[in-house]
């Protein structure tokens, strides 16, 4: 692939590579590491219309091939505005939640000034309310979308994997303006402590991302790319060159990097390596060809 600037979804990055929403997301200083050390963009923890301390613990525990989590939208709410400031001028994507039209739109106000773009948070699985309540509804997300459309910025719906068919809600988050579909956030999951005869999780359910999930997100990307017009963003369980590429295959333009950012925050780097040292192929060459196999 070649290296450089691009743009996806109405937001130039500086290469395909974006950190996930909730990854280190959580501060100002912490993105801009992350763009230092090679992200080509960033995406925030998700915002919503007020401070939430999120789930009681156990909220994060590691499982086979991925972690499961049920933090619970933890977030300061509008005092975030202060930490992405100093980061006006670089690629920054804000992640935001709600529990309707009036509330996304009011938290993406708070970052007009300062986002390049919004990712609809509508897909957490364990956000009573929140999450995937209204990401699983094409009507609320063709709401949401258009509410927060109405500010200018580019508008990246952030979608469940947890439902039967994932065209529907891609083509209602199309239809409410959005610039982009990210697939996807995580898969509904538990696990149960035998020695402790009950759940691991605080929250009992929660979220399963990491290795595990990547070939459920190559799939959603798939089925998107095949119903939808506007650009696909792959996220669940990518962390090597190999997995952008096969990401790129199935439909998507670039991709986001969560669990694998948590084993190693040099995997932008090494996945760069892989990435831009080949032949140097034009993306173009590479997104969506296996629909043509
Ligand atoms: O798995 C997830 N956990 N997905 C989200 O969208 C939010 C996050 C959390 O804060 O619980």
């Amino acid at each position: 692939l070649q290296p450089g600037e691009i743009t996806v979804g109405g937001v130039a990055l500086h290469n395909h590579l974006l950190l996930a929403a909730g990854v280190l997301g959580t501060t100002g200083a912490s993105l801009g590491r992350m763009l230092r050390l090679g992200a080509g963009g960033v995406v925030t923890k998700s915002i919503g219309p007020e401070p939430n301390p999120g789930h009681h613990g156990p909220c994060l525990v590691r499982t086979e091939g991925g972690l499961l989590n049920a933090m619970g939208l933890p977030n300061p709410s509008k005092e975030f505005v202060g930490e992405i400031e100093p980061l006006k001028d670089d690629p920054v994507v804000v992640s935001i939640y709600g529990k309707d039209p009036e509330d996304f739109k009011e938290v993406a106000g708070w970052f007009a000034e300062t986002a390049r773009g919004f990712e609809l948070n509508v897909s957490c699985p364990h956000a009573a309310g929140y999450g995937a309540a209204i990401g699983t509804d094409p009507e609320m997300v063709l709401e949401c979308t258009r509410a927060v459309a109405s500010h200018g910025l580019p508008v990246w719906v952030k979608l469940t994997p947890n439902v039967t068919d994932i065209t529907t809600i891609g083509l209602a988050a199309e239809k409410g303006g959005a610039s982009a579909i990210v697939a996807v956030n995580t898969v509904r999951a538990m696990r149960i402590s035998t020695e402790l005869r009950r759940p691991v999780l605080g929250y009992r359910s929660g979220g399963l991302s990491g290795k595990a999930i990547f070939p459920v997100a190559v799939k959603c990307v798939w089925d998107l790319y095949e119903a939808c017009s506007i650009p696909i963003i792959g996220c669940g369980g990518v962390s090597t060159a190999n997995d952008v590429v096969e990401m790129m295959m199935a439909g998507a333009q670039a991709v986001e990097v969560g669990s694998a950012v948590v084993d190693d925050v040099r995997v932008f780097e090494q996945i760069a390596r892989g990435l831009y040292s080949g032949d140097g192929v034009a993306a173009e060459e590479i997104v969506g060809v296996a629909h043509h196999a």
